[in-house]
C-alpha cells in the first residue's frame, strides 16, 4: 500500500475515533452557551439574563486566555509601579485582566455594581448603561505572581443576586454569605484553557477549543474524591501555623512510620485556582490556614473572590470547605477584602483537619 493511502486510512481512523468518543461523552452536543441554558432552568426567576451575564463572562474569559497564552509576543508580561488596596505590587496583567472583566461585563444590562481584588470600591455600572439584578465579584487574575514563569494562572468570578435590583449597588449589598451565591466560577490558564462551573446543582468542567472559540463540556459532574494522600499548604509559614495544622501536617509528613500510617505527597503551586482544579480532578487538601504571621490579617486569601466560589465549587463536587473553626459559606463577609482562613478539599481529610481544631 502507498504512503499515500496508509495515511488516508490513518486519518480516517482518527476522525472515527474522535466521532466515537464525541458520542460516547456528549461531548460536542454540548457546547457552553446550550449548556447554560439548560442550566438556567434551575434557577428560580432567572428569564435569560443569567445565561446573557454568563456569556458575557465567558468572553472576558476567552480574552484574558488570549492574553495570557500572547504573553511576552504582546508585551503583558512583568510589573508595574502601583500597589492594589492590599498593598500588593499589580502586575500589567492584573491590571489589563480586570479591565477586561469590567468592559465585557458593564454594558449589557445584566449587572448594579461590581467588585474585584484589584478595585478599592464597588465598580459602579456607568451611565447610560442599564442596571440589572445581579452583582459580579472577582479575582481576574489568580496567582499572578506565577504569570511571568509560565505557570498557570486563573480567573475566579461569583454572581449574586442585587438585594434591589436596577439600584446602583452599594458595598453592602455584595455582604452576603456564600450560600446565597447563584453561580461560582474559575477558569485555569493552563496546559489547555478550561472554565469550572456550578451553579448549585453539581460542578461541570469545560475545555476551551481554540479552534471554534466554544468551552465545551468535557468533565461533567466532577466529584472530589473523600480519600487523598496529597495536601498543599506554603510550609515556609510552619512557624506561624497554631496548633491543629502543626499537628496535622507533622502527622502528614511521618507517613507510614506515623499515626496516619500512610505516606503523603506534597503540592503547592502559589495559584489557588490550580491547587483546587487539581483536588477536584484527583483529590487533595489545600490550607492558607489562620496563622501568627501578621495578627492583623485572619488569614491570606479573601473571602469573597476567592474563598466563596472556591467553596461553593468544592462543596457542590462533595468536599468540605472550613476555616478550621467554621463553614466558609457561611460567613457573613462585612468587607469586599476581607481574609479568611481556608482548608478545603477531600472531606474525609478535612473532617481530620476540624477534627484536631475541636481538640
Ligand atoms: P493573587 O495572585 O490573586 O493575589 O492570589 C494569590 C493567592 C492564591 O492564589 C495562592 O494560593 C496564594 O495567594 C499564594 O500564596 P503564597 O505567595 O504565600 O504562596
Ligand atoms: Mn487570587
Ligand atoms: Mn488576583
Amino acid at each position: 500500500m502507498s504512503a499515500f493511502f496508509s495515511n488516508a486510512r490513518h486519518a480516517q481512523t482518527s476522525i472515527i475515533s474522535v466521532f466515537n468518543f464525541s458520542r460516547k461523552t456528549d461531548a460536542y452536543r454540548h457546547y457552553h452557551p446550550q449548556f447554560i441554558i439548560e442550566e438556567q432552568r434551575h434557577i428560580a426567576g432567572a428569564s435569560g439574563d443569567f445565561t446573557a451575564l454568563l456569556n458575557d463572562i465567558v468572553t472576558a474569559i476567552k480574552t484574558i486566555s488570549n492574553a495570557v497564552n500572547k504573553g511576552a509576543l504582546i508585551g503583558v508580561m512583568g510589573a508595574l509601579d502601583t500597589e492594589n488596596v492590599q498593598g500588593e505590587t499589580q502586575k500589567k496583567l492584573d491590571v489589563i485582566t480586570n479591565e477586561i472583566m469590567i468592559r465585557h461585563n458593564e454594558w449589557a444590562g445584566h449587572l448594579s455594581g461590581m467588585a474585584s481584588e484589584e478595585m478599592d470600591d464597588v465598580y459602579s455600572i456607568p451611565s447610560p448603561n442599564p442596571l440589572g439584578k445581579y452583582l459580579l465579584v472577582f479575582d481576574p487574575l489568580d496567582g499572578s505572581s506565577n504569570v511571568d514563569l509560565n505557570i498557570s494562572v486563573g480567573t475566579i468570578f461569583s454572581i449574586l443576586r442585587s438585594p434591589v435590583p436596577s439600584r446602583a449597588a452599594s458595598k453592602e449589598d455584595f455582604f452576603q454569605p456564600g450560600t446565597k451565591q447563584v453561580c461560582a466560577g474559575y477558569a485555569l490558564y493552563g496546559s489547555s484553557t478550561m472554565l469550572v462551573l456550578t451553579t448549585g446543582h453539581g460542578v461541570n468542567g469545560f475545555t476551551l477549543d481554540r479552534d471554534i472559540g466554544e468551552f465545551v463540556l468535557t468533565h461533567p459532574n466532577m466529584k472530589i474524591p473523600v480519600d487523598t494522600r496529597e495536601f498543599a499548604i506554603n510550609a515556609s509559614n510552619q512557624r506561624f501555623w497554631e496548633p491543629p495544622v502543626q499537628r496535622y501536617v507533622a502527622e502528614c509528613q511521618a507517613g507510614s512510620t506515623g499515626p496516619r500510617g500512610r505516606d503523603f505527597n506534597m503540592r503547592w503551586v502559589a495559584s489557588m485556582v490550580a491547587e483546587v482544579h487539581r483536588i477536584l480532578t484527583r483529590g487533595g487538601i489545600f490550607m492558607y490556614p489562620r496563622d501568627t504571621k501578621d495578627l492583623s490579617k485572619p488569614g491570606r486569601l479573601r473571602l469573597m473572590y476567592e474563598a466563596n466560589p472556591m467553596s461553593f465549587i468544592v462543596e457542590q463536587a462533595g468536599g468540605l470547605s472550613t476555616t478550621g473553626y467554621e463553614r466558609i459559606l457561611d460567613i457573613v463577609p462585612q468587607d469586599l477584602h476581607q481574609r479568611v482562613p481556608v482548608i478545603l478539599g477531600s472531606k474525609n481529610e478535612v473532617e481530620v483537619v476540624l477534627g484536631y481544631h475541636k481538640k
